[in-house]
């Protein structure tokens, strides 16, 4: 059944009986799915443990809605368009059929190395087809993958691990990306002298390095597949059953393990996939973010596949090996669908007009944007070169906890508006909180973006630590999900996501926790102390300040310092931390009661010290007089 929304007006009458029979709602599209058996409740919630179950003892496996159920009618159909990282490089297309036999090839690999229903599997891949067939293998064998970015260093992969208690690794020997080659293998070899959960190793040949494998524990994908069959029959998963876990990052210092489960995460992706770009049977649909992060998960692979979409999965970079690189793949297989994020779109800007206007860019028909607001300027841009004022500009909101999208236009159907996430999707019950915790009703005022009604595609808990989830989204207000995320309504009601409110930056796309980043810096054995705070940066978003208070005995020049303090972030989280600015400073301004005053760090690297507010409180303000004038 086609259940896309096509106008205003139906979009308006859906989501008006969407809130009034949330159910009911839900129910009549979790029904055009293959369950091996139906549910007996729609769902079971309270926000206060928090508890949320959506189709309750349903069966099924998500992996034969996303792949055994399309054989009939589409078996010959486009499944995946892989793009290698060098256009050099032949690219490589499965059909269903095709996708469907790597899939379970894989998950026998998986089988024949140990791997058992519930069992956690790390997944640490450079974006080629075999990171596909491993995220759905885990699935169809109802492991739980947990997928960690590629460019997260070994101590940061290595915690994740152990949170999770991995049993088995997949990874590559090393990675292309743009014109460097990265030894993933050793990466891996690294975390795991401090793993001791893992027991194997899955590598798969994509450079053709002979690295280190460790006998008894590591094997090659290449060897293993002369011992499977197939075919692999999908393991039968109640709808609440872990699906995965994705390690993101919040206000405090450790990353957590958000945690989604089978059914609602199924009907969610797919339902929101199909109406926030309208996708058509024939559409080639490509999203360009890294299955490391949600939108990989969510938008790349799984609401796609269900969908029974054409999706192209792009190992490289947007400028290599020029800026004209994203243009150039859209042209070549004709993409009409294109999602990316404003970070890719500002730094696709800064490199000229010739680039893009090189390209036809005919075939499109929707452009998305994800991952953080998008300033006016790029939403334009992207509008007017990509576009060509033809294509509506999608912007979505939404989060790792969320599954899916919550507010965003859909193609054609609703306004868009730029820098507006506009409305809410059917089954979205977004509410805007004051500083009291009371509701905000009118219209043009800012406020704390809350849900107060569940969704399929939401957070169930925290990997290990369900008090975590509870503390975080759902105690600041009573009965209600906390996102995290400013917001305001415009005088006709769209909404606008304005940023964070908590110590959580936004970085090209990619959240870090202020505290995860301090933590890092405060590894260097020189390091005494350090605060971290976003700014404003052109291409970024927003780029990472950080002010550290070195040691007595600290022997370096400034330089030496600072190269040190990034070369400590690089080993504890990865190159995406690395911070834009490091300032060596005397002390932090601290209140009497011994907390750092952020507000000011805030203003110093905004370059905004005019008015730098209340500082009566202060217990050091000579400290920063001395801030203000050695601001970077
Ligand atoms: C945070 C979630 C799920 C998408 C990838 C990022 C920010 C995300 C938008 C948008 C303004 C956005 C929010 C959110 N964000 N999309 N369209 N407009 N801000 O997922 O790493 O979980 O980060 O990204 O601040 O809370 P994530």
């Amino acid at each position: 059944m086609d259940y896309r929304i096509k106008s205003f007006e139906e979009y308006q009458e859906t989501y008006q009986r969407s809130v009034e029979q949330p159910e009911e709602f839900w129910a009549g599209i979790a029904e055009n799915f293959t369950w091996r058996k139906k549910w007996d409740q729609v769902l079971d919630w309270n926000f206060e443990e928090p508890k949320v179950k959506w189709f309750v003892n349903g069966k099924l496996n998500i992996t034969e809605n996303c792949l055994d159920r399309h054989l009939a009618t589409r078996g010959n159909k486009l499944a995946l368009i892989w793009e290698p990282n060098d256009p050099k490089e032949r690219f490589i297309r499965f059909t269903y059929r095709e996708l469907h036999e790597k899939v379970c090839q894989m998950a026998n690999i998986l089988k024949r190395n140990g791997v058992k229903k519930g069992d956690r599997v790390c997944i640490y891949m450079p974006m080629i087809p075999e990171l596909a067939f491993s995220v759905l293998a885990c699935a169809r064998i109802g492991a739980v993958h947990s997928v960690i970015f590629a460019g997260f260093s070994h101590t940061a992969m290595a915690d994740r691990i152990n949170d999770a208690e991995a049993k088995v690794v997949l990874t590559s020997d090393g990675l292309n990306r743009g014109p460097k080659q990265i030894p993933v293998k050793r990466v891996v070899d690294e975390a795991l002298e401090t793993c001791p959960t893992v027991e194997k190793v899955v590598v798969v040949d994509r450079v053709g390095w002979a690295v280190n494998m460790v006998e008894g524990r590591d094997v090659w994908y290449h060897e293993e597949l002369q011992h499977v069959d197939k075919n692999c029959p999908a393991e039968e998963m109640d709808s609440e059953d872990l699906l995965f876990i994705l390690y993101t990052s919040g206000s405090t210092g450790k990353p957590k393990g958000v945690v989604h489960t089978c059914g609602g995460y199924m009907v969610n992706t797919d339902y929101t996939f199909r109406n926030v770009f309208q996708y058509e049977e024939s559409d080639i649909y490509w999203c360009t973010a890294d299955i490391g992060w949600v939108t990989g998960h969510s938008y790349l692979l799984y609401g796609p596949l269900l969908s029974g979409a054409t999706t192209l999965l792009f190992e490289g970079v947007p400028s290599f090996p020029d800026a004209g690189r994203f243009w150039q793949v859209i042209d070549k297989f004709g993409v009409n669908i294109f999602y990316t994020a404003p970070t890719a779109i500002r730094s696709l800007m800064a490199s000229g007009l010739d680039h893009v206007l090189s390209y036809s860019l005919d075939s499109l028909k929707v452009l998305g944007s994800v991952g953080e607001p998008i300033n006016e300027e790029a939403w334009h841009w992207y509008h007017i070169h990509v576009g060509k004022e033809r294509c509506p500009v999608v912007d979505t909101w939404w989060q790792t906890e969320t599954g899916g999208i919550m507010l965003s236009s859909l193609a054609n159907v609703t306004p868009t508006k730029p820098g507006h996430a506009a409305f809410p999707l059917p089954g979205v019950q977004p509410i805007l909180i004051d500083q009291a915790g009371e509701e905000i009703t009118e219209n043009e005022q800012e406020g704390y973006l809350c849900m107060k009604f569940p969704w399929p595609g939401m957070i169930r808990t925290t990997y290990g630590d369900h008090e975590r989830c509870r503390q975080s989204y759902f105690s600041a207000y009573k009965n209600l999900y906390f996102t995290g995320d400013g917001a305001k309504r415009d005088a006709n009601g769209l909404w606008r996501i304005i940023g964070r409110v908590d110590d959580v930056i936004n970085v090209s796309g990619h959240r870090f926790g202020t505290a995860e980043i301090e933590n890092a810096i405060n590894q260097n054995k020189h390091i005494v102390e350090s605060a971290v705070v976003g700014y404003p940066h052109d291409v970024k978003g927003q780029g990472i300040y950080a002010f550290v208070v070195c040691g007595d005995e600290a022997p370096q020049s400034p330089e030496h310092l600072r190269a040190e303090v990034i070369e400590t972030v690089v080993d504890q989280i990865g190159k995406i931390a690395k911070p834009d600015k490091i300032q060596i400073v005397s002390g932090l301004p601290k209140t009497r009661s011994g907390k750092i005053m952020r507000r000011i760090l805030r203003k110093v690297a905004e370059g905004e010290t005019s008015n730098l507010g209340d500082t009566s409180t202060l217990l050091d303000p000579p400290i920063v007089d001395e801030i203000i004038k050695g601001a970077l």
